[in-house]
Parts: structure tokens; C-alpha cells; sequence
């Protein structure tokens, strides 16, 4: 016999999953519809109404991709490129290496513009590559995770129009968390995920695709090598009076999707974004006073993402395990060339709150307190503490 599925209580403050709001997991138990099922259809019709509030966009093709990010990710890059087109791809971090490894894999010939991990990606370097190779895309990363570095968009956005590429932003860690603002900054191409600032399950990927990078998928000469991630196949069973199937959505993701985006709109977005700033100066203000210092340059950091950098002689793997045991608090661990020298404490969605703030501080202090590393007790919560004071004015 086996036992009904039990898992142990988590407080999960990594780059993701993260957790999930008690709505969106009873929207989950939801029974099914048939997947062309008229009310079916109207809740996928209200989740793309939610997907455009949310990423701010009227664009026509906005909807949930099956799969996590990455799926989104494949999703943007196979429906617009082709074999043999130049592509920019800004690296300064784990994800801008992917972007860069998937565009290559449809064909592309990808120029990287690079900059240190922690570091945003400057205007001049985006510029530079522009000039040298006439790109039909720029790509980019909004929130690394890898480094926690949010970065600036509008600058490089309009860099790339003036060379009349297509811009895509990753808004895997962004989207539900920070402004993305997709019509206002004129980005043609985003994709996101679920498991973040969506505070829902990973398993769908929200992207959105502006009416000038649907000319350009329109305007193909080669057959989009996906057919499962082919927009122009999936726009007919998402949009429009005759919806056609494609392939079997999970109705339980979508109840799930539409339930955390309603989530998000009822706090207000504007909230919803302060509350992620408010709770990660704290976080910060409280790690610095105990000697961890972020690896994000100051004036980019995500809030939802801190990144912070793991002292000598602390030895990564020995503090996320006792976290684990001791607090049942799970926080990430560097990637990349950050592996083993920096931690990911996320505070996304629901988890960005106060309460999580003090206790992962107060966790981390008394575990480096424990293994020597010289602290004070009680030095971090005092000063996450006087940080929201400030913040409350
Ligand atoms: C910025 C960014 N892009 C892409 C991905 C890939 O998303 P997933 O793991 O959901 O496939 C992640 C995952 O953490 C991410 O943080």
C-alpha cells in the first residue's frame, strides 16, 4: 500500500515556485470542461482579458502557452525567427544564456552583447551591436533571476526600433511583481510563467506578441518548426467566434491562471508592486547589517529576486540544507557562475510579506551565528524592522 501523497510544510522563498495563493489552488480542484466546452471557453476568454490588464497590452495574441517559462521562451523565439537571422541577445546572467542557446537552435545568428553577472546590460553596448549587425531581434531579460538584476528597458527598446527590430523581454520573474508595461514601452515580444509573482503552479506560460511581431510571423518564408508552439495554430483555438482544437489544455491551469490573475488586479498593481519594493529594501537592509552584501548593482535589483552574496568560509550547501530542516524555509542557490557563492531569496507574490522577511533574516543569522561566523543576534530583524518603519514614513 501506499500512503496518500503528504509533503512537509514549506515556506519556499527561491527563485520559484513560489507559494501558491490558497484561491488559485481551490480554483485547481475546479472539475473539468471539454476543451471547446462554451463555458470553458469564456473562462479561457476571461483569462486573456486578466493576461492583457496585467502585462498592460491590447495585443490581440496574448494567452497562456503550455509549459513553464521555458516553453514561452521557445514560443517567442520559433514563431519569429528563421534560419539564417541576426539576433541580439543581452547576456548578463543565466537566462540571457538560454534565450541565446534557443535562438541559435532555431537558426539564428546570435550576437551576444555581455555584461558582468550582477550588471545591467548598458544602451551604447545595444547600439553598438545594432550598427554591426542590423538585427531583426533585440532580446533581453527584465528580471534575471540568476543575478537579480532588474533591467532598464526603455532606452535600448528604442534602440532597436530605430533599427526596426523586434524587441522581447523575459518577464518570467517580472510579470505580477513589477510593471511590465507592455504597449506603453512598446515591447513586441514577452512570454512569463506561472510559479512566480503569479503566486500560482508552474505549467502555463503567459505570452504576448505585438501586431508588428504578428507581421513579421505572418510574413514568413519557412513553416514555424513547432507545431506545437506555432501561435498562428494556437491564435484559432484561443481567439475568435469558431475556436478549433489544437491540443488539450489543462482546464485546471487555466481555473488556476484566471484565479491568480483576478488575485492580482484586486490588490491593484500599483500595490501589488510597492508591496514587493517595500519588503525586499527590508530584506536587504537586514542581510547588509549581517555582512551579505547583494550582487545586484544598486539603483537595478529586482525586488521580488535578492541575490546576495555568501561570505568566505560560509559554505552554501550546509545553510539552504539546515534552513530546510531547521525552518522549513527553502531558499535558492546561486546558478551558473554563482553557484556556491550566492543565495536567491525570493519574495514573490504572496510570499513578499513581513512576516517572511523576519523570519528567513532571523533563520539566516542564527544558523551563521551557529557555524562562527561572528553576528550579533537579533542585528538583521532590527534592522529589516527600522526599514519598514521608515517605509511606513
Ligand atoms: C528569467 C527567467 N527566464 C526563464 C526561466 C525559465 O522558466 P521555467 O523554469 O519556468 O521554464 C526562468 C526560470 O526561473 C527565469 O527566471
Amino acid at each position: 500500500m501506499h500512503d496518500e501523497l503528504k509533503v512537509p510544510p514549506r515556506i519556499l522563498l527561491g527563485p520559484g515556485p513560489s507559494i501558491a495563493n490558497p484561491r488559485v489552488l481551490k480554483a485547481m480542484t475546479t472539475p473539468m470542461l471539454g476543451y471547446l466546452d462554451a463555458d470553458f471557453v469564456e473562462i479561457m476568454d476571461d483569462t486573456v482579458g486578466l493576461l492583457r490588464q496585467v502585462y498592460g497590452t491590447k495585443n490581440s495574441i496574448t494567452f497562456p502557452v503550455s509549459g513553464t517559462g521555458t516553453a514561452g521562451m521557445e514560443t517567442a523565439l520559433t514563431n519569429v525567427i528563421e534560419p539564417g537571422d541576426n539576433v541580439i541577445v543581452g547576456i548578463n546572467g543565466y537566462f540571457g544564456n538560454r534565450i541565446s542557446d534557443i535562438a541559435e537552435r532555431c537558426g539564428a545568428t546570435v550576437t551576444p552583447v555581455n555584461a558582468e553577472w550582477g550588471d545591467i546590460i548598458k544602451p551604447e553596448q545595444i547600439a553598438d551591436a545594432c550598427e554591426k549587425v542590423s538585427p531583426k531581434l533585440v532580446a533581453v531579460v527584465h528580471a534575471e533571476t540568476s543575478t537579480g538584476v532588474l533591467q532598464p528597458l526603455e532606452e535600448i527598446i528604442e534602440i532597436a526600433h530605430q533599427h526596426d527590430a523586434l524587441f522581447l523581454a523575459d518577464c518570467v520573474t517580472s510579470l505580477g511583481g513589477q510593471p511590465v508595461e507592455l504597449d506603453e514601452r512598446s515591447i513586441d515580444i514577452a512570454y512569463s510563467c506561472t510559479q512566480k509573482c503569479l503566486a500560482c503552479p508552474p505549467g502555463l506560460s503567459p505570452i504576448s506578441f505585438s501586431d508588428r511581431a504578428v507581421d513579421v510571423i505572418k510574413n514568413r518564408k519557412t513553416k514555424i518548426q513547432s507545431f506545437y508552439m506555432d501561435v498562428t495554430l494556437l491564435e484559432e483555438y484561443w481567439m475568435g467566434d469558431t475556436r478549433k482544437y489544437h491540443h488539450t489544455l489543462s482546464m485546471s491551469l487555466v481555473y488556476a491562471l484566471r484565479e491568480a490573475l483576478r488575485v492580482v488586479v484586486e490588490e491593484g498593481e500599483s500595490t501589488r508592486y510597492q508591496r514587493h519594493e517595500r519588503n525586499a529594501r527590508a530584506l536587504i537592509a537586514g542581510a547588509e547589517a549581517i555582512g551579505l552584501e547583494p550582487a545586484a548593482v544598486e539603483g537595478h535589483r529586482v525586488p521580488m529576486l535578492t541575490t546576495l552574496r555568501i561570505p568566505d568560509g560560509v559554505d552554501d550547501a550546509t545553510i539552504r540544507k539546515r534552513l530546510i530542516q531547521d525552518f522549513g524555509i527553502e531558499i535558492g542557490g546561486g546558478l551558473g557562475i554563482f553557484a556556491g557563492k550566492a543565495w536567491r531569496i525570493g519574495l514573490m507574490g504572496d510570499a513578499a510579506n513581513e512576516q517572511n522577511v523576519l523570519l528567513v533574516l532571523n533563520a539566516i543569522e542564527q544558523l551563521l551565528t551557529e557555524i562562527g561566523h561572528s553576528v550579533e543576534t537579533g542585528t538583521a530583524v532590527s534592522a529589516a524592522a527600522a526599514a519598514y518603519q521608515n517605509s511606513n514614513g
